[in-house]
Parts: C-alpha cells; structure tokens; sequence
C-alpha cells in the first residue's frame, strides 16, 4: 500500500560527477518498498516544480528510504541542494517491482539502472538467492567515491562481483553492458531463469531481443515521463504488443519484455 508522507532530509551528498545519494526518513515507505517500486517526491519545499519526480528506491536501511540520483534538469538540481533537516513531501511505494521468485536470476544495470538493481541485488542476498549482475557505464568515474550501502568511501561494483562494461574502456568490458551479459550466456552450463534488466532504453531492447532469441523470460523497468505516477493522467503511457498501451507507473515500471511493442517504444 503506498504512502503519502512528508519525509525528512537526512543526507545528501554528492556520490559522483552529477550523481547523489538522497537518504530520507520515511519508514511507511522504506516498510512497504520492493525492488523496482518508485517513489514520487516533491523536490523542493516550494512552489516550483509543481510536479513530482518519480525515483527508484535504491535502497532501505531500518526506516530510512535511499535514492540514488544523476542530476539531468531543473528538478534534480533543485533536489542536489537539498539539505538536512528540510522535509519533502513524497509519496509510494508505486508502481510494479521485480518479481523476487525467479530461479538464478541475471541482473543488468546501465547507468543509473543500477540504483533499483543493487537493491533488487540486496533483497537477493538477503534470501541467499544465486543471481548473476551485469552493469555498464559512460565511465569508471561513474562509480567513482560512492557507496551505495554506507554511503560513504570509494566503492567499486567489481566488489560485489558484478561484471562490468564502460563505454570509454575505462572499467571492465570496453562497450556495452549486453556484451558481457551475451559472453555469460555462452558460457552458462544452465540458462538464468529470467533476466532482470533497468537502464537506457537502447540497452532495454537490446536485453529484450538477446533474451527472445533465446527464449528466456525477461522483466524491465522502463522509464518515461510521470506527472502523476498513480495511473490517471496517461502520461507514461508505453506501447504495448498487440495493440494499446501500458502506463508505466501501474502495469510498470517493471514489465515483461515480451509484452512492449519495441519497435514503438
Ligand atoms: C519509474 C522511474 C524511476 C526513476 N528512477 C530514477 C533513479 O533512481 N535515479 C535517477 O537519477 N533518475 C530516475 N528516473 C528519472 C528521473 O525521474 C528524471 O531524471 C527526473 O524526473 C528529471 O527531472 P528534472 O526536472 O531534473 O529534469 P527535466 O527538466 O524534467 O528534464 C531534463 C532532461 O532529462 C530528460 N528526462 C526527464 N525525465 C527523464 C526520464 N525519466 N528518463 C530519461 N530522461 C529524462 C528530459 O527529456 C530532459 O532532456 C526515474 C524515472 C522513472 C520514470
Ligand atoms: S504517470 Fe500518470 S498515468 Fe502514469
């Protein structure tokens, strides 16, 4: 059940070049949040952005509620000057998460898909769930002086074993994350039992089609633009095989890919 509460600044601090680590006090929300769940969030105290801006739940820690964010517009940037102590007005968890019950799951991350991935990677571990993760980024400073359990020091996804891709050649796999995601699958003696993927959108379809040629399930979380995240302005509204559309804030963000028009997204 979601939540509408004014959620207290409790950190937030700059994680990488544009990219910042929000920590919030909101327990109703940080109780009830599942993997590839958002949360709207009114970004400044005042009048301006009237809108909220949706956000993935990076993660949860007791009853505070982490996001991990890039800043790309006016929003964001107003959301980068947030200070402890100022509330914001937030309200979720919304939308529909990963689904947890999959057999050996492989995860892949571009970009800021890493922020609802490392928490869908926490919960599995939490259930000592076997599950394989790929990442890739612009670039190793991406990652560069971030943590996104503690918050805090230089942390490298490589020490959670993640495999990892950069599109400058500068951390792991120079290219693509769906690079060493194929390699894997070559070598896998036994199929993941689904791939678990959030990222830019060029990376989604990719995912989709490398996993419909190989016939294996696969579930992502697509992004587009949410002016009320609770189903009824049809403004996220994606494509969807067969004819018609799917809003991405209820039958989303999470969705199986066999169910997306790709070549209408
Ligand atoms: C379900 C969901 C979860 C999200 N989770 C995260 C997250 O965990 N971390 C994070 O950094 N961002 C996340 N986003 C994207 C985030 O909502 C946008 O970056 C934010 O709304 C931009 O607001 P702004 O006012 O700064 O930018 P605007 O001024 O609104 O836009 C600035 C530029 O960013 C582009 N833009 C705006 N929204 C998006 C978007 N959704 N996808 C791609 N480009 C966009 C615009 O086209 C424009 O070029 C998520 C989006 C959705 C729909
Ligand atoms: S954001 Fe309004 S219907 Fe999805």
């Amino acid at each position: 059940m979601s939540q509408r509460q004014s959620a207290k600044v409790l950190d937030n601090q700059p994680v990488g070049p544009s990219v910042y680590l929000l920590s919030l006090e909101a327990p109703a929300i940080a109780a009830a949040a599942r993997p590839g769940q958002f949360v709207m969030l009114r970004v400044s105290p005042g009048p301006e952005p009237l809108l909220a801006r949706p956000f993935s739940v990076h993660g949860v820690r007791g009853g505070k509620l982490l996001i991990l964010y890039q800043v790309v517009g006016k929003g964001t940037e107003l959301l980068s000057r947030a200070r402890p102590g100022q509330e914001l007005l937030a309200w979720g968890p919304l939308g529909r998460g990963f689904g947890l019950e999959v057999e050996r799951p492989a995860l892949v991350a571009g970009g800021m898909g890493v922020a609802p991935l490392a928490f869908l990677a926490e919960r599995l571990e939490e259930r000592s769930a076997a599950f394989e993760a790929f990442y890739g980024l612009a670039s190793r400073e991406t990652l560069t002086a971030w943590d996104p359990v503690s918050g805090e020091g230089a942390f490298y996804l490589e020490d959670w074993g993640w495999h990892g891709a950069s599109e400058d050649g500068s951390q792991g796999h120079h290219g693509l994350a769906t690079q060493p995601l194929e390699d894997w699958l070559e070598r896998a003696g036994s199929p993941p039992g689904a791939v678990l993927a959030c990222g830019p959108l060029p990376m989604l379809k990719a995912v989709a089609a490398i996993c419909a040629k190989r016939g294996l399930p696969c579930q992502v979380s697509l992004e587009a633009p949410m002016a009320c995240g609770v189903g009824a302005c049809l403004g996220c509204a994606i494509p969807a095989a067969g004819g018609g559309y799917l809003r991405a804030c209820q039958e989303g963000p999470v969705m199986d890919a066999s169910t997306v028009d790709w070549d209408k997204v």
